[in-house]
């Protein structure tokens, strides 16, 4: 079981952003200890569905901020983000069913985002920065 968590590295320089990257891999940890212990859907349900709600969310968030700031990779960086809105929708169809393939799937998940926050995100983070943005306003997020 891949038990990973937040590591300083996958710091983008943004706490914002950085907020919600922690948010999304909390919650990917949740659902992999839940399947871990046994858990059954009355725990695992909630938390998927503030995955869905969430990943949701700050991708959306990305994508928004990335246009705003005019950033040239934004169309592959948008493909990558549909990559995960798929899992996602992927580990709930499998959660749906009662499948086992679900745990898989969230290890895989939880590999995925760290790798495309410590390397696309990042990209980002350089162009940002190198535009000058010092820090991104605070966006309530529900
Ligand atoms: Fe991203």
């Amino acid at each position: 079981m891949t038990a990973i968590a937040w590591e300083e590295r996958m710091s983008v320089g943004y706490p914002v952003i950085d907020a919600q990257h922690r948010k999304l891999v909390e919650l990917i940890a949740q659902l992999e200890e839940i399947i871990r212990k046994g858990g059954g859907g009355n725990r695992f349900e909630p938390v998927l569905t503030e995955l869905e709600r969430y990943t949701a969310i700050h991708l959306h968030f990305e994508e928004e901020l990335l246009k705003q700031k005019g950033y040239p990779d934004l169309d592959s960086h948008r493909v990558l983000h549909d990559f995960m809105r798929s899992q996602v929708a992927k580990i709930r169809k499998q959660a749906t069913v009662g499948s086992p393939d679900a745990a898989e799937l969230l290890g895989f998940l939880m590999l995925w985002l760290k790798g495309h926050i410590e390397a696309e995100d990042q990209l980002y983070a350089e162009f940002l920065k190198a535009a000058g943005v010092k820090e991104i306003p605070v966006v309530p997020v529900p």
